[in-house]
């Protein structure tokens, strides 16, 4: 008699990270270059999920301060980890605070540029204080960076976790 053994191997659950882009982002790769670069985010989207396979990343851009603040609502319940670049309202929202505070998942602040090498005004973040880390100054490769630090702290919670369901 022949015996069939089917081996179901369970696919590893992809980490979920959310990448929102706040007011003027959408002009990437056009607005004033020599601060921001010549590269659109919709071509360095490509470039990120080439380099994360492992991670399913969404993103979001606004201009509407209401609209990122529901964006981190949607994806602060449902997702592993935001990537913020709240651009201009950084320096100014309390109401994009206040939503980061009210979501589970964490948040990590980036800025293209070293916002503390800029004007004043741009030295003062409203959200700092409340996202686990911030990343600024490295140019487009401040979101991998940010990818990077969710995605080890994600895997450090899973190994946690299997250590203690085999302690
Ligand atoms: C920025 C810095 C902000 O001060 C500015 O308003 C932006 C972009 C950055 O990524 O360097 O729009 O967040």
């Amino acid at each position: 008699m022949v015996k069939l053994y089917l081996c179901l191997r369970k696919e590893a659950k992809k980490m979920k990270i959310q990448i929102i882009n706040g007011p003027n982002l959408n002009l990437l790769g056009v607005r004033e270059p020599d601060v921001y670069g010549n590269v659109s985010f919709a071509a360095y989207f490509t470039q990120l999920q080439a380099i994360f396979p492992d991670v399913e990343l969404d993103y979001f851009q606004s201009n509407i301060e209401g609209e990122i603040v529901d964006k981190i609502h949607e994806a602060g319940f449902g997702f592993d980890g935001i990537v913020l670049n709240a651009a201009g309202y950084t320096h100014t929202s309390v109401a994009i605070r206040d939503a980061i505070k009210a979501v589970p998942a964490p948040v990590v602040e980036v800025h293209i540029s070293n916002v503390f090498a800029r004007e004043e005004f741009r030295h003062r973040s409203m959200l700092s204080a409340v996202c686990e880390g911030i990343i600024v100054g490295f140019g487009l490769d401040s979101y991998r960076l940010a990818i990077e630090a969710l995605r080890g702290k994600n895997k450090k919670q899973e190994q946690d976790k299997k250590r203690k369901n085999y302690a």
